[in-house]
């Protein structure tokens, strides 16, 4: 606990179901923490409990769009997670997890931060095997309803190891 303390650290998605947990997690264990959400699904009353924290900062932010801070960790929890969310506007579904990867990675190389994606195992699309391992590749459809989430969280996996 004691190395997290006065660590920078970004969560993007941060108003989220899980971002939210996330952002109260490391401030607990000492951390800044900065929280960026462009409150597309998320909801400040999720994190109204660090609001007057002094280590706790809010930025409404859309991720597909460039941003210029300096942190040491990177969590990017930025995309809507359920069907009926991420269906509503499916061109913003892939530009969050594409550009915002892209945005991110950026960030993470120009400042040596750590950086954590938050994939899905819709990644594997409608998989043959189960359980799915590592190794396997997936059964996925480019073209479906389902496909802005799945392929988007694909890619972004692709740009993450493509920059490592
Ligand atoms: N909840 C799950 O069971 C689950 C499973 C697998 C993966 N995930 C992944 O975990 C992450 C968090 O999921 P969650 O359940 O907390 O979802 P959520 O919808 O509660 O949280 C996503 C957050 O991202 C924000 N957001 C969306 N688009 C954004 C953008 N362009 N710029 C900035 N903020 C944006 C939303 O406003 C919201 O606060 C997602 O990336 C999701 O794909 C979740």
């Amino acid at each position: 606990m004691a190395t997290r303390w006065g660590k920078r650290v970004l969560v993007t998605g941060g108003s989220g179901f899980l971002g939210s947990h996330l952002c109260d997690r490391l401030i607990s264990e000492g951390c800044e923490v900065l929280c960026v959400d462009n409150f597309y699904t998320g909801d400040k009353s999720n994190i109204a409990q660090l609001l007057d924290e002094h280590r706790f900062e809010l930025m409404r932010h859309d991720v597909t769009f460039p941003l210029y801070v300096e942190v040491d960790e990177i969590y990017n929890l930025a995309c809507p997670a359920s069907p009926i969310h991420y269906q509503f506007d499916p061109v913003q579904t892939t530009k969050t997890s594409v550009h915002g990867a892209i945005n991110l990675l950026g960030l993470a190389k120009r400042t040596k931060a750590k950086i954590l994606q938050a994939s899905t195992s819709e990644v594997y699309g409608d998989p043959l095997e189960h359980p799915q391992e590592e190794g396997y590749w997936g059964h996925v459809n480019p073209i479906g309803p389902r496909s802005c989430y799945d392929e988007g969280k694909r890619c972004a996996e692709t740009l993450f190891f493509d920059y490592h």
